[in-house]
């Protein structure tokens, strides 16, 4: 195992000081992760010749992440995606929830867990570079009942799986659906749009959404949609089909419903190659569901890293999670965390290249 080095990023607007832990193996993979937001900020990737490239979206500098809203590579919370007008009823008391998308509420509200200073600790496990993350989130913050505690450890192994482990208690009844928000380029960031990676997503099933891309309710079928990829296809290749779930998402912005036997077993939800590099993803999951998201609200007015300017489509996100706006659908896979109870979600990215 390689030590894992600790350097300051920079100091908040709260002046307080985030630093970037940078988790290295013997393969050359390097992820550089910061206790603001939990953020995966640079990941080092070999392609099939073994060069590398960063293969993750985000900013040179901490202020970027500040001002994000793009959500970067961050740790969502409390509730991962959108809940309609924000509001859901929990054991007949009523909560409101802060509004930050239109009338939804979007990623945990206006202060997401993504813009939190996190505490940092160093820890390993099976011999991994492996970083835990905690955060106390307050009784009532954006409109959340119960003080929640989350920790998420992101371990490093030499397989090259990026491997985040989530786990949280509360002590009152509550909802939570926590996420990652890493935007991939396989082909390197700022190298283009991503609309030749060849995508398969293990699933027979997706949410469908209304115009406001909150779930209708229905369980509806992939099969003779553009939204099948359980055979390989590249992003690309139907993304402007005359599809009417493709046109009021503006492109794929779906919660894929990963075909599963047992209820908490990691299965592979989805995987992505990049033909020029060899890169492949593959994504594991313990969630039920797997946002799948072509970066269509990107437009260009993002400068991120090494000066890239990020235009739309230029990242994906596969987004691990609960159906968005579970609280609001009782047939839906439970969001509910009561105290006592004891939240625990793992997701794999592994890596490699061919
Ligand atoms: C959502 C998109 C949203 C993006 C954040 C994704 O998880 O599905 O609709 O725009 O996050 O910017």
């Amino acid at each position: 195992m390689k030590a894992m080095k600790k350097r300051l990023f920079a100091t908040t607007c709260e002046g307080e000081d985030a630093f970037l832990y940078t988790l290295s193996n013997q393969n050359g993979v390097q992820a550089d992760i910061t206790n603001y937001g939990g953020a995966i900020v640079n990941l080092l990737l070999p392609d099939r010749a073994g060069k590398l490239a960063d293969v993750v979206l985000g900013y040179d500098t901490l202020a970027g992440y500040e001002t994000d809203k793009a959500y970067f590579g961050g740790i969502i919370g409390r509730f991962a995606n959108r809940i309609a007008h924000g509001r859901f009823t929990l054991h007949g008391v009523t909560c409101t929830l802060s509004r930050n998308n239109g009338d939804n509420s979007l990623h945990g509200g206006a202060i997401g867990f993504n813009k939190r200073l996190w505490t940092a600790k160093e820890i390993s496990s099976n011999g991994a570079p492996a970083l835990e993350l905690t955060y106390l989130s307050p009784d009532a913050e954006e409109g959340y009942p119960g003080n929640l505690s989350a920790r998420v450890v992101y371990t490093l192994t030499p397989q090259n799986e990026l491997k985040i482990d989530y786990s949280a208690t509360t002590d009152k009844n509550t909802v939570l659906n926590l996420t990652n928000h890493s935007y991939f380029n396989l082909a390197g960031q700022g190298e283009g749009d991503i609309l030749g990676h060849g995508v398969t997503i293990h699933a027979r099933h997706f949410t469908p959404v209304n115009a406001n891309l909150i779930p209708t309710g229905e369980i509806r079928s992939v099969k003779g949609t553009p939204l099948d990829f359980s055979r390989m296809a590249t992003i690309g290749s139907r993304i402007s089909a005359d599809d009417q779930q493709l046109k009021l998402a503006g492109g794929y912005d779906h919660n894929w419903i990963p075909d599963r036997e047992g209820d908490r077993a990691l299965v592979l939800a989805a995987e992505v190659h990049e033909p020029g590099s060899g890169r492949v993803l593959e994504v594991f999951t313990s969630q039920p569901g797997v946002q799948f998201y072509s970066g269509n609200f990107l437009d260009g007015t993002i400068r991120g890293k090494q000066g890239n300017v990020y235009q739309r489509r230029y990242g994906f996100c596969l987004e691990t999670q609960h159906y968005p706006d579970s609280p609001n659908h009782p047939d839906f896979p439970s969001t509910e965390l009561q105290p006592g109870q004891h939240y625990r979600e793992t997701t794999v990215f592994r890596f490699s290249a061919r």
